[in-house]
């Protein structure tokens, strides 16, 4: 079980691999090492021969995009993945291995790729305006305030669990717990692809490809991310009674409203000067039914076509390669394999 809620008496205890946690958490290990890399590993230079020709409205939204991308895997790496390894019961070392290694390639790999595009594209003073921009934007400010106020609510929850235990209720635990995952899950797998589109769109047109091979890795990553805490996610919902799985799926439904509300105005915001909001938000519909599976229940927004050209650049098989001046995403510090979607089955109980 991944959640005893038992308040046993301190025992500290070692990391034994020999002993796996349960079926998946080392195959996800595996696959965590196996794709890392370094923002150093790709050179910009040779994007800038498009940048600079760009018309202005179209590297503002470029930018803009990135820049809610960074929001996003900042809090993820400050908070979003260490509250969550937290949350896991203290004997399950490996799953907390696994969301540590996570949460370390948020802000320190993926925050920082973003800061690399900006550096190689503008000057400072563009740069701590964009910063500026996403400080005030309405939308990504609300965005985080939801996202974040979860995993605050499970950072109080294990202070409580763990410091002030008369207070401690494990049922209000899980379900906080849950509400974090999920929250999670939704940030991986959903919101990340309204920003991932553009970088897509021009990747599959073949232009910035250099700053297309850095989302095309990130998106290797956050797939397996969403995965990942979506099956923990989904353990726990198993244990709540009906009742409670009934009452967090109207509070889930209830967040992708208002979180779609929130996307849909930011998405005109950023999209709106280079005419493209309408065919984004299908692309963040489709992403949100990704995000709803992922999580164990069925697809809320209907199928709806999503632009090639972007499921183009989407297609995280190995598109570049050369050792001198750019790495593709088949760039391996070890062996590594491209993951299909059987590989994600676990025999996990389907839930409505
Ligand atoms: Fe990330
Ligand atoms: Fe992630």
């Amino acid at each position: 079980m991944a959640v005893k809620n038992e308040l046993k008496a301190l025992k500290y205890q070692g990391a034994n691999w020999n002993q796996p946690d349960d079926e998946y958490t080392q195959f996800f290990y595996e696959q965590n090492l196996s794709q890392f890399w370094r923002p150093e590993d790709i050179s910009m230079q040779s994007d800038l021969n498009v940048w600079n020709v760009l018309p202005n409205e179209v590297k503002l939204a470029y930018a803009r995009n990135l820049l809610v991308l960074t929001f996003l895997d900042t809090y993820q790496g400050d908070i979003g993945m260490p509250v969550v390894s937290r949350a896991i019961d203290e004997e399950f070392h490996q799953r907390k291995a696994v969301l540590n290694f996570m949460a370390a390639m948020e802000n320190a790999v993926h925050a920082k790729s973003y800061s690399n595009i900006f550096m190689t594209y503008m000057q400072t003073g563009e740069i701590d305006e964009l910063f500026k921009w996403g400080e005030n934007q309405k939308n990504l400010q609300n965005i985080m305030e939801k996202i974040v106020g979860a995993y605050k609510e499970l950072d109080k929850e294990n202070y409580i669990k763990k410091y002030d235990t008369k207070k401690y209720n494990a049922k209000r635990f899980n379900e906080v717990a849950w509400k974090a995952m999920a929250a999670s899950v939704f940030l991986e797998t959903w919101l990340f692809y309204s920003g991932f589109y553009y970088p897509l769109f021009f990747y599959g047109q073949g232009k910035l490809m250099q700053a297309g091979e850095i989302i095309n890795l990130i998106i290797r990553d956050e797939s397996i991310h969403g995965v990942y805490v979506g099956r923990l996610a989904q353990e726990l919902y198993e244990t709540f009674d009906n009742n409670k799985q009934e009452e967090l799926s109207q509070w889930l439904h209830e967040l992708l409203d208002s979180l779609y509300k929130e996307q849909s105005e930011l998405v005109h915001e950023v999209y709106g000067e280079v005419d493209l909001a309408h065919d984004v938000n299908i692309f963040v519909r489709y992403n949100a039914n990704k995000a709803l599976m992922n999580l164990g229940f069925d697809p809320y927004f209907p199928q709806e076509e999503v632009n090639p050209v972007v499921l183009n650049g989407l297609n995280t098989e190995t598109k570049t390669m050369d050792n001198f001046s750019m790495k593709g995403n088949g760039y391996q510090k070890m062996k590594s394999e491209a993951l299909k979607d059987t590989d994600f089955i676990f025999e996990r109980p389907k839930i409505k």
